[in-house]
């Protein structure tokens, strides 16, 4: 085994979870996913396509006609994307990790901002670069970024630059001028953006299912920027594994021959995403225009929900977050982050993720995920965290 892998940390989600393995009394908002099924047109799409028979490989890069339809559903949201710069991908933590191994060679330095999903800076590492972190800060609950900041961190040295906005655990979303910024100072650098937006229809400053600003709004003809997309969270499809990849123009130098080799490095990978899988995914985007707004509706009341209950609670600081589907949030007095989780759930049947799991700058935070079908399972979690608390 090589030595990165040796020291390769592990999830502190699945931590928590393990020690919560088996009880089924434990209200478990640890994980980011919905506990509501994937829809029964999508779920109808992909049986009938095994029955059919679709039990073979397809293209690396995805089948035609959802590249084409992921293309159409991503102009439509951003402006003219072309099916050539499109790659479907088994889940939206694949495409990232094909992004990453497209990019970064060994010693390369990637700068990220935090705190965010494990998965995100383990993956550099995994490849043998170093993560430069540059922290987001809480102000009275509300992760803020300072843009200087990032801007100075970002050299001529940086090879990539990782954004995740709307941000996992955070909420925090980046603006539309903040993107401009950043794309205007990589211009400059050299430095790619992988831009992760998987939660970009989960944003709740606007109309429901509005799309959270993109880098692919701001975004010029030859930009370095990759975009890594899924349909587990907005489509209630996690289960799926499916997810695609925006590469910059093909006819730019950045671009070119570049999907080829992303076709070569799934090769390597996966080979391909299932045709059973894609077809649900043919499904979903049908249906976008009805399911989104729905999903986005649904998990705007949960979080309205659960931070009003958050709020009442003395001595908890949260802030309503922007996006994503979850709260984070830190009780006055407890700092060891995965010592409470493990306790919540022990003594109390609470299952929350501990804010240490998305680097040193989450600790003494705790996130819940707020993705419930039945938002009476978020009362019934808050009335576990006020007994814990002795409220
Ligand atoms: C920030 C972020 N990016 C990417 C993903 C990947 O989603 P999936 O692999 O299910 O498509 C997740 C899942 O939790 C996430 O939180």
């Amino acid at each position: 085994m090589r030595a990165a892998m040796q020291v390769l940390p592990g999830s502190k989600i699945r931590e928590v979870a393990n020690a919560g393995l088996g009880r089924s009394d434990v209200l478990a908002f640890w994980f980011g996913e919905s506990d509501e099924v994937t829809p029964e047109p999508i779920r109808q799409a992909a049986a009938d396509s095994l029955l059919r028979g679709e039990t073979f490989y397809s293209h690396n890069l995805g089948l035609p006609e959802l590249r084409q339809a992921i293309a159409r559903y991503a102009s439509g949201l951003h402006g003219e994307v072309a099916v050539d710069r499109v790659a479907v991908t088994s889940s939206g933590v694949t495409a990232l990790m094909l992004a990453m191994q497209w990019l970064l060679s060994p010693g390369d330095e990637l700068v990220a901002v935090v705190p965010v999903w494990p998965n995100l800076t383990a993956q550099p590492l995994i490849l043998g670069a170093q993560v430069k972190r540059v922290a987001l800060r809480p102000q009275a609950g509300a992760w803020r970024l300072d843009l200087d900041e990032l801007l100075a961190a970002v050299t001529a040295r940086t090879r990539v630059l990782l954004v995740n906005a709307p941000n996992n655990p955070t909420g925090w979303t980046l603006t539309a001028a903040e993107q401009a910024a950043l794309l205007a100072h990589c211009r400059k650098t050299g430095t790619w953006i992988v831009a992760d937006e998987v939660y970009e229809r989960l944003y709740y400053g606007g109309s429901p299912g509005q799309a959270a600003p993109s880098f692919l709004d701001q975004a010029q003809f030859g930009d370095r920027l990759v975009v890594a997309q899924s349909f587990s969270k907005s489509f209630l499809m996690t289960g799926w594994r499916l997810g695609w990849l925006v590469l910059p123009d093909a006819d730019s130098a950045a671009g070119a021959g570049g999907m080829d080799t992303m076709g070569k490095l799934l090769e390597f990978n996966s080979s391909c995403t299932p045709v059973f899988v894609q077809q649900g995914g043919l499904a979903a985007l049908a249906m976008a225009d009805d399911l989104v707004p729905r999903v986005a509706a649904h998990m705007r009341a949960c979080r309205d929900r659960l931070l009003t209950g958050l709020e009442g609670l003395p001595g908890v600081t949260v802030a309503r977050p922007p996006g994503g589907m979850y709260a984070f949030f830190r009780i006055e007095g407890q700092g060891d982050s995965l010592a409470l989780a493990k306790r919540l759930v022990a003594e109390n049947g609470l299952g929350l993720a501990p804010g240490a799991a998305f680097g040193d700058e989450g600790e003494g935070w705790l996130r819940w995920c707020f993705a419930s079908r039945d938002p009476a399972r978020l009362d019934a979690g808050l009335d576990r965290l006020r007994f814990a608390l002795g409220l």
